[in-house]
């Protein structure tokens, strides 16, 4: 009988192993990639590839289905994400990114994933069940006070809502519950980032989030860039 080959042994070491994410230089064309272990059983959520490294289950963070992922491979720096974080997460869709987000902090982590469309969010739901640290709320992110009590003090914000309204999302969402020192994470349309509240830049719309750094996420998304802005401590 021929043996299956040992899918540990033809995986190239990795650039980079943080607790939770795994870095690596992966294919011929030195393209990297990103892997998060998988707290699921099975691991696969959404049909993205699994290996397994170790006795641990790598599934594959895919730059084209996520902005994090694009953002991470841009360039984006250090996040807040580390195991226990708390995040808070606004426009969390069917839950794809959060599930990376949710492997990358651990089971003692916490990704409150806020979603208003009905549609989207019996998905986010079937998530849930699978990982015990997502919390989904079926809430608007314009009106944070909905879900005001449900979620604690955080320590990064996650913004992915396509609307025109983004900074006044951010300012409230981030008076409400981002703790001091924390980051905000914003993905922005360039054409259309704040059409009520235009010919803004960042820095004024965010006020008194300080943006820090500015990612384009071309070539996997040409038209977005991720906005890093801190919540500075008073004094
Ligand atoms: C671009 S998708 C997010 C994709 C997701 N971040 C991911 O990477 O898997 C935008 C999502 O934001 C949701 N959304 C838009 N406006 C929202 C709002 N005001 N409050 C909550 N969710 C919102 C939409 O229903 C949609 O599911």
């Amino acid at each position: 009988m021929r043996r299956r080959p040992d899918p540990v042994r033809h995986l190239p070491p990795p650039l980079s192993t943080r607790p939770g994410l795994v870095v690596e230089a992966a294919d011929a064309a030195g393209r990297t990639t990103l892997w998060t272990p998988g707290l699921s059983d099975p691991p696969s959520r959404y049909g993205e590839r699994v290996r397994y490294r170790e006795g641990m289950a790598l599934r594959h963070w895919d730059p084209t289905r996520s902005k994090l992922a694009a953002a991470l491979l841009r360039g984006v720096g250090e996040l807040p994400v580390k195991r226990g974080a708390r995040i808070l997460y606004l426009g969390a869709s069917a839950g794809m990114t959060v599930s990376h987000l949710a492997d990358w902090i651990g089971p003692e982590g916490r990704v409150f994933a806020v979603e208003r469309s009905p549609r989207m969010f019996p998905r986010l739901l079937a998530l849930a069940r699978a990982y015990p640290n997502v919390y989904p709320l079926l809430a608007d992110a314009q009106s944070p006070r909905e879900y005001f009590g449900e979620v604690p003090e955080v320590g990064m914000i996650y913004q992915d809502v396509s609307q025109p309204d983004q900074g006044a999302i951010a300012r409230e969402n981030a008076r409400l519950f981002l703790a001091a020192g924390g980051t905000y994470a914003l993905v922005l349309k360039r054409a259309s980032q704040y059409r009520r509240e235009s010919e803004q830049d960042p820095s004024e719309a965010l006020h008194p989030l300080r943006v820090e750094r500015t990612v384009g996420l071309a070539p996997f998304y040409r038209e977005h860039q991720l906005v890093v802005a801190r919540l500075d401590s008073p004094g």
